[in-house]
């Protein structure tokens, strides 16, 4: 006849935790919270991403001078044009008061694609849905950060705006 085990519970959790670190309590908490905050953001963020995964709008490498007279949207407050003459680094102006002018990138902080389309006074971008106010502020659709804004600086005598 065998005799019995003379394995206690004790010597059973204490061989496991010695194999196995998941065992040990404090760790086994500490790596619950990390995966549930991990949970949490992922499901914040909708597909994973968090701001921007793709190309950044970055500082422009010259200024940019605008005419304001050759963008006729731009006549009215609340006019939206896009003024960088087609190159791979969109940018719209915005008119918001009479003397005051924003000037926002046509990247989108989701993925980075450009150009984000203005609609109705705002922008929407036709990749993930993420829609932007004339301003660039994140309104809604696709989470994501707000558009990168640059400098305006206005020259009333000149009729231009030169953005930095
Ligand atoms: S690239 Fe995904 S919402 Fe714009």
């Amino acid at each position: 006849m065998t005799a019995p085990s003379t394995t206690t519970p004790a010597s059973t959790t204490a061989a496991c935790e010695a194999a196995c670190p998941l065992h040990d309590r404090r760790s086994f908490l500490s790596k619950a919270f990390l995966a549930s905050v991990g949970a949490v953001l992922l499901d914040a963020c909708g597909d994973g991403q968090i701001g921007v995964t793709g190309p950044q709008a970055g500082a422009l490498p010259e200024p940019l001078v605008v005419t304001l007279s050759a963008f006729p949207a731009l006549a009215a407050v609340g006019g939206i044009a896009r003024v960088d003459g087609g190159g791979s680094r969109p940018i719209a102006v915005v008119r918001t008061a009479t003397d005051t002018y924003v000037a926002v990138t046509m990247i989108c902080t989701h993925a980075g694609y450009r150009p984000i389309e203005i609609v109705s006074g705002r922008f929407i971008c036709p990749n993930h849905g993420a829609e932007f106010s004339a301003t660039g502020g994140w309104t809604g659709g696709q989470r994501t950060s707000d558009l990168r804004q640059y400098t305006v600086a206005l020259d009333t005598v000149a009729g231009t705006i030169t953005i930095t």
